[in-house]
């Protein structure tokens, strides 16, 4: 039973948070989020138009100046009261993020800890952020303050909508800039949850404001919008490009974030079952919705048959169900996304013929797609280049070192490279010859909030995570002084 204290674990509805407090969108427009593994309508959500996008920017905008003059220790004990809050609920939030995500309960808890430790990370860092003195002549003092950018704009994706909020948000508050957050459409609920959870800790109102709303509505009246100084960017190529022109009318900075088609290479040499178990989770957590995801396994001639049978066996183990019922693969997170990897499995039939495993989609209620191995695949396929967001990984075999790393760097993508070997030189060759942003030696998804994290080429550009988002977040002034002659 529950407790009358303890808080329902999801509203009927959500408001959009701009200025401290929870409204409607003026022109009362709503849209309904969906649990992806019932289809089942699970709240209905303000969706945020034009006007409701300039009155976050302008109460954000009326909050900086007040947020950049907070001492910087005291900015970051309320990020640190925030982080110690998204972890009080980190059940609630989970299980809200299972529901309007569709992912495994057990993973949504983990993007809610990882969500915290993003705040508490930052927190740390506040106090921490100084700028150089510069030796110039006698007659000058000279030195930097690194000043944050101002009005700030996070758009984010559905596949980890908490994590994501986080490692987009936290390192900007923590710097002094204020943040208007506007959340995918498929995946708008924890955001508003945050947002609230922000103002109870008493981060200060405009500080921290909270939009949904749709991509074409919304996020492109944010990234069009005159007032705001930085965006931050994480999504599809072609989204980034148009909020990159949108945003080039007013020279606002941009960063970019836009996934990858991931090369993981298995030398003769690795552990086996290392490297095993790192295919399995870099392709099928979150059913492959993931930025990161190794979709590309290149794998060395001399194993390949023994690892592919193995990598299979343990895909047809995988439980396919919904995210609450302890299942290791949830469903997509839409309709749109269940019809977009449909169509991949039909290129990849087309192209290689039946998959080793997988490649139905289940005829259960909900946007349920088996784990799915296409072995055989020749670099130049469509499936071998094009991300398809979704538990599939194409199999490409090869024979030296050099073919492996050429095969990783054939692809427009640089997000991360994977590579399993025993051999300590030719992991570091590899890390060295590889354009990405992320290598991976040993281990899939290796890394943590303190690393930085960013793409090569189509991937995007700008670093987040670690030390290198106070880059992101923060811009050089630079202070001559002439101070004379004695
Ligand atoms: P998307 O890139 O369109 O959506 C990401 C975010 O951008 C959402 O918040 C969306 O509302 C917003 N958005 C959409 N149009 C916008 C516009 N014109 N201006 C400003 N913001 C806008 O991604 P979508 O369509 O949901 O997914 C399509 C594909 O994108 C996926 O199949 C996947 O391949 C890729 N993707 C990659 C992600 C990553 O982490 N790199 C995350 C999500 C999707
Ligand atoms: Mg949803």
């Amino acid at each position: 039973m529950m407790s009358q204290n303890t808080p329902q674990t999801v509203s009927d509805h959500y408001g959009l948070i701009i200025d401290g407090e929870e409204v409607q969108s003026v022109s009362q427009a709503t849209f309904e989020t969906v649990d992806p593994a019932t289809e089942d309508v699970i709240a209905t959500v303000a969706a945020a138009q034009p006007d409701d996008v300039d009155a976050a920017v302008k109460s954000a905008r009326e909050a900086v100046l007040d947020w950049k003059a907070t001492p910087p220790q005291d900015r970051g004990r309320l990020l640190s009261e925030l982080a110690g809050q998204i972890r009080a609920e980190q059940k609630r939030l989970a299980r809200i993020e299972t529901l309007d995500n569709g992912k495994p309960f057990g993973h949504a808890k983990s993007d809610v800890e990882v969500c915290a430790r993003y705040f508490e990370y930052y927190a740390g860092v506040a106090d921490k952020v100084h700028g150089d003195s510069i030796p110039l002549t006698s007659e000058y003092a000279d030195y930097t303050i690194q000043e944050p950018l101002g009005v700030t704009a996070q758009i984010i994706p559905w596949n980890l909508p908490t994590n994501i909020f986080g490692r987009s948000v936290a390192p900007a508050l923590a710097t002094g800039n204020v943040a208007v957050v506007k959340p995918a459409e498929q995946t708008p609920l924890t955001a508003v949850e945050i947002g609230k959870l922000a103002l109870d800790v008493g981060i200060p109102e405009g500080v921290l404001n909270v939009i949904p709303g749709f991509g074409g509505e919304a996020g492109a009246a944010l990234s069009g919008h005159s007032d705001v100084d930085g965006i931050s960017f994480t999504g599809s190529v072609p989204t980034g490009q148009e909020v990159m022109k949108t945003a080039a009318d007013g020279v606002t900075e941009v960063h970019l974030e836009l996934g990858g088609k991931s090369p993981n290479v298995v030398f003769p040499d690795a552990d086996m079952e290392t490297a095993l178990d790192s295919a399995i989770t870099g392709i099928f957590a979150n059913a492959g919705q993931v930025c990161s995801a190794g979709s590309r396994l290149i794998v060395h001639e001399d194993i390949h048959d023994e690892f592919v049978d193995r990598l299979a066996k343990r895909a047809r183990e995988l439980s396919i169900g919904p995210g609450l019922d302890g299942n290791d693969i949830g469903p997509l997170v839409s309709e749109e996304q269940l019809s977009k990897v449909e169509q991949y499995l039909e290129i990849g039939l087309d192209e290689v013929g039946e998959p080793v495993t997988g490649g139905n989609i289940l005829s259960k209620d909900g946007y349920f797609v088996e784990p799915t191995i296409f072995d055989g695949v020749s670099n130049h396929m469509r499936i071998a280049q094009e991300e398809i967001f979704g538990p599939v990984l194409s199999v490409i075999p090869f024979s030296d070192e050099d073919e492996a790393i050429r095969l990783a760097n054939d692809v427009d993508y640089g997000l991360v490279a994977g590579v399993f070997t025993e051999n300590i030189g030719r992991a570091h060759r590899f890390a060295r010859d590889v354009r990405a942003g992320q290598i991976y030696i040993n281990e899939w998804f290796a890394g943590g909030v303190e690393t930085p994290f960013g793409g090569f080429k189509q991937s995007g550009f700008g670093r987040e995570k670690g030390l290198a988002a106070i880059e992101s977040y923060t811009q050089t002034k630079n202070v001559c002084v002439n101070i004379g002659q004695k």
